[in-house]
């Protein structure tokens, strides 16, 4: 299979990839390729791939971002544009800026961009002005709705993108709908389903952080199957005070303690709003990915508001309620392992008291953990020069 809305070019083959990642989420996604691509590099006769990271510095602080790094063992970064926080246009900004002479300055056969932040769009658009081929990893999830600006940083990445690795069977037939992939697309872009990287990345690191349970548990004096997790950080939540305050309030009423790791924008919009938190809940700053892994495993169920979050309470067995309208992960809602519960608190209560109704254990809906393995077959295979 051959990208050929790529003009092919007469100098020999590149191996040069340079994947853009700059939030939380995509250092997890970033992970498991990283694995594959060092399989790849350790095959003798291979021409090894030249796998350059471009850290674009949307999260900085310590437990969002080198921690991260840390715990999975990923190489550094070979360029942090430390574009921090500011308003969307001007982060967006100062991201293509800084990442221009970077994407310039080599010959490069595929630009990665993961997932449906900010970090992916700007990655996205550079490099299709650029005309570098660019491959989405996360490609084709949809909430249907356009407010959210992770779907529209998902919709503009997929259009934009020559190879689409698509994680679901959902996710591709969101593609085919919009006439992306497939053989009638004039635009000749490739889409595959490949699976979640999310589950390569959770099997890897599990047994690491089933170590840390025990330890964890202890200092947050917490008992396993005894405590409520929850995340909270979705601009749809914590941009309207009101809402917060209530989803807040709600989960202070349940009938266990709520373990309550709070994202910095979350935090930052709590002290301004002067939300104050009763004793029901234990507030911590952001976790590493092995003690999330942990809390997760051992919640009696997971409140949530993350993407990332809801496939990890599904692959490890653990009931979630998702405290959004939409979710990208149809799957786990369709199988019984999550339900989508909105922000209404009767609707919170009642997910959090009633019973998941089926064992998910058998649905194997997202891949079978080799998903990077495939995704960087198929960038060799999809090589446009
Ligand atoms: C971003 C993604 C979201 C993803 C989330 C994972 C976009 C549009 N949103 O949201 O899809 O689920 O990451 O965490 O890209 N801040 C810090 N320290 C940090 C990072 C952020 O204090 O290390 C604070 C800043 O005040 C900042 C706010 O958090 O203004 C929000 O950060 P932002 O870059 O908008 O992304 P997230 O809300 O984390």
């Amino acid at each position: 299979m051959n990208i050929q809305s790529i003009e092919p070019q007469a100098e020999p083959l590149s191996h040069t990839w340079v994947s853009v990642v700059g939030a939380r989420p995509q250092f997890v996604k970033l992970a498991p390729i990283c694995r594959a691509i060092e399989r790849h590099n350790a095959q003798i006769g291979e021409i090894p791939i030249d796998h350059r990271i471009i850290h674009t510095g949307q999260h900085y602080d310590r437990d969002m971002a080198e921690l991260l790094f840390e715990q999975m063992a990923l190489p550094l970064p070979d360029f942090n544009l430390a574009v921090g926080s500011s308003s969307q246009g001007s982060q967006l900004a100062r991201m293509i800026q800084r990442m221009e002479p970077i994407l310039k300055a080599d010959r490069i056969a595929w630009v990665l961009v993961y997932g449906d932040t900010n970090s992916t769009l700007a990655g996205a658009l550079l490099a299709a002005r650029l005309k570098i081929p660019l491959a989405h990893i996360e490609a084709g999830c949809r909430s249907f709705d356009l407010g959210q600006p992770e779907e529209q940083n998902r919709i503009v990445s997929d259009h934009l993108s020559q190879l689409l690795l698509a994680p679901s069977a959902a996710a591709m037939q969101n593609l085919c709908r919009e006439g992306i992939g497939g053989e009638n697309d004039p635009q000749k872009r490739v889409s595959l389903m490949v699976g979640d990287v999310m589950y390569d990345a959770l099997l890897q690191h599990l047994t690491l952080a089933e170590k840390r349970t025990e330890p964890k548990l202890k200092e947050l004096e917490l008992k396993s199957g005894e405590y409520y997790l929850l995340t909270l950080h979705r601009a749809e939540n914590t941009n309207n005070r009101r809402r917060l305050a209530s989803i807040l309030k709600t989960v202070m009423s349940l009938d266990l303690p709520v373990l309550f790791p709070v994202h910095p924008r979350t935090k930052q919009v709590l002290s301004l709003a002067g939300i104050s938190l009763n004793k029901k809940i234990r507030a911590v700053p952001p976790v590493g990915f092995l003690e999330m892994i942990a809390l997760e495993k051992n919640a009696r169920k997971i409140l949530t508001d993350s993407g990332g979050v809801q496939k990890e309470a599904f692959y490890l067995g653990v009931p979630c309620v998702t405290l959004r309208d939409q979710t990208e992960w149809p799957e786990t809602v369709a199988c019984g392992a999550n339900q989508v519960a909105g922000t209404d608190p009767d609707s919170i209560r009642e997910a959090v008291r009633g019973q998941n109704h089926s064992d998910w254990s058998k649905f194997s809906v997202y891949g079978d953990g080799n998903t990077a393995v495939r995704i960087v077959d198929q960038l060799l295979a999809n090589r446009p020069f």
